[in-house]
């Protein structure tokens, strides 16, 4: 095989921070950087080398940063951009690196560009972002240039009285879509949004869905799969246009080859590893990794995300070995990740967050994501354990754009179908932004300890934050939290296995545990974990070798045992 190019973001492990959820340090109820600062010391000890923080730049914050004002300046609450020089030397003293949120499909309606753009059709940012005339039905009636459906319900475009034009904004309304087709806009995106960080010393980006800045200028209506209703998924429209990898080289070669950068892309709607290989390949600059989401997307609904179905877990191995293989034989790298801000919480999606068995099932996922080859992401929480927030939460307990309009349309839709939404409700319980964006459990003072604030922080802390909570979990050798540590040693202890190896997956079809192996010249593992609460047998896979644990989530075991334990997980070298 081939020995695979070590470069400082491939064994690197990423920790996610979402700013206004992490740490608040003046009591005002949001999260900011002096707060994140306070903790880097934490993060360190936890094993990691980067951190990625989602957008804390100048928004309005219709969707908690990712419609940004002004890529110059950062959220007045979370900070300046001096705290920012701070914290880049807060890292880098350390050894570690920070990448930021790169978010430049779209600003915020209250951009400076976008404010010129619709001040008049002759404005010369006017085609800075994507503009058209409406088209009318024969009755008259006026209607929108497609029936693209925006990701947070309803029409992609939204009417503009002013110059009597429609706006494109694949997101909300307040998220118009910039026109990539236009140099100048990009060059300005690049200035702004890009060489304005790095050259204060940032060390890459997370990039924000990262293949629809080409949508191809045709802009047809999508095929209807959703009957009954005009606004249709259009991903496959507007995803991976025909120009996408044009941009990308060229922002690759204007910009970060400039810089010792690492850059990993939010790569939504892309399922065939061909064409993923083409964003990752190292002779092809464009994109050092990407996030695929198959993992993220198990059991979401065929016509909307929150009309959640349920899945397999033959159906988990199968997307985990795809993108496990994908880069074999190739010059690619890949990601490890099973949260991000935009997903519930693993433990609560994959396995249990029943109070006997949720400690063991998060050292369970641990297990896996870090015998997993790749760049591996932590998201903040993670670490401890979080879990979804508790079902008796109503609607008015979630604040994210996604469920909120979602909800509000299937209302609308059904005249209050109870059996609709509490479809939908199950649905947000379980995949919600929302359970991610709860405030980071610090300890079991009010509100977590995530902020001093009289009436708490900005969104509801979750009810079992004195039980879920870094402080407990610090000093307690068996906590979740210090098993995350141990497994990151481990993980950086056999590098070339877990970080480069290649995987072999064993018993597809059974649906009660997952057994896989990993595979480095001469080294392997094998790694088998149980996905249920009840105990199953393990069947060991021939590997031609005695296996010898190396770990195991269940103490007191040897690694002989003919059972697995509810929720057990165990790794072996094989000697
Ligand atoms: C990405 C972000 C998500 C955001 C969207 C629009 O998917 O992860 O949080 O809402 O892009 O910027
Ligand atoms: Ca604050």
């Amino acid at each position: 095989m081939t020995v695979t190019q070590r470069i400082w973001w491939k064994d690197g492990v990423v920790y996610q921070i979402y700013p206004a959820s992490y740490k608040d340090s003046n009591n005002d109820g949001l999260g900011d950087i002096p707060g994140i600062i306070s903790k880097i010391d934490y993060i360190k000890d936890l094993g990691i080398n980067i951190i990625w923080i989602s957008p804390m730049y100048d928004s309005p914050q219709h969707d908690m940063g990712y419609d940004i004002s002004n890529y110059e300046a950062v959220y007045a609450p979370y900070g300046t951009v001096d705290d920012m020089e701070r914290l880049v030397e807060a890292c880098h003293s350390r050894g570690m690196r920070l990448i930021l949120d790169l978010v430049v499909n779209h600003t915020s309606d209250e951009h400076e560009w976008f404010k010129e753009s619709r001040s008049s059709k002759d404005n010369p940012k006017r085609d800075w972002y994507i503009w058209k005339p409406a088209r009318y039905a024969a009755d008259g009636t006026r209607i929108p240039p497609n029936n693209w459906r925006s990701f947070f319900s309803g029409s992609a475009w939204q009417w503009d009285e002013h110059t009597q034009e429609y706006y494109l904004h694949l997101f909300a309304k307040q998220q118009p879509d910039l026109n990539w087709e236009n140099p100048v806009t990009r060059r300005a995106i690049y200035d702004s949004a890009m060489e304005f960080w790095l050259k204060r010393g940032v060390d890459g980006f997370r990039v924000d869905t990262v293949n629809m800045y080409s949508k191809g200028t045709e802009l047809k209506d999508a095929p209807i799969i959703d009957p009954g209703i005009f606004e249709q998924p259009a991903s496959g429209l507007f995803c991976n246009g025909p120009r996408m990898h044009e941009f990308l080289r060229e922002m690759n070669a204007e910009v970060l080859s400039k810089y010792d950068t690492m850059i990993v892309g939010e790569l939504p709607h892309t399922p065939d590893p061909a064409h993923v290989l083409r964003y990752v390949g190292s002779g092809d600059k464009q994109l050092d990794m990407v996030f695929q989401f198959d993992i993220v997307d198990l059991g979401t609904g065929k016509t909307h995300k929150y009309e959640y179905e349920g899945y397999q877990l033959s159906g988990m191995k199968e997307v985990i070995r795809k993108w496990q293989q994908f880069i074999d034989g190739s010059d690619g790298w890949t990601t490890a990740f099973c949260e991000n801000h935009d997903q519930g919480r693993s433990v609560s999606r994959y396995t249990s967050d029943a109070p006997q068995w949720r400690e063991r099932s998060a050292k369970m996922l641990a297990m896996m994501m870090c015998a997993m080859t790749g760049t591996l992401f932590i998201y903040q929480g993670q670490e401890i354990g979080m879990i979804n927030a508790p079902k008796d939460w109503p609607i008015e307990d979630y604040k994210d754009i996604e469920s909120v309009n979602y909800y509000n349309s299937v209302a609308q839709r059904t005249n209050n179908d109870p059996k609709a939404l509490g479809h939908v409700m199950k649905s947000i319980q379980i995949l919600g932004r929302d359970h991610a964006r709860l405030p980071m459990q610090w300890d079991s003072t009010p509100y977590a300890g995530f902020t001093g604030k009289k009436d708490g922080a900005w969104m509801r802390t979750h009810d079992l934050y004195k039980e879920i909570n870094v402080a407990s979990q610090l000093n307690k050798p068996s906590s979740v939290l210090n098993f995350w540590k141990k497994m990151l040693k481990t993980r950086k202890d056999y590098k070339d296995l877990f970080i480069h190896g290649q995987f072999d997956a064993f018993d597809m079809q059974n649906q009660e545990t997952f057994v896989f192996g990993k595979r480095f010249g001469n080294d392997r593992a094998v790694v088998a974990l149980n996905f249920t609460d009840e105990e199953q047998v393990f069947k060991r896979p021939d590997v031609g070798g005695k296996m010898e644990l190396l770990v195991g989530n269940v103490e007191g075991g040897d690694g002989s045992e003919e059972k697995l334990m509810p929720y057990e997980g165990r790794i072996y070298l094989v000697c």
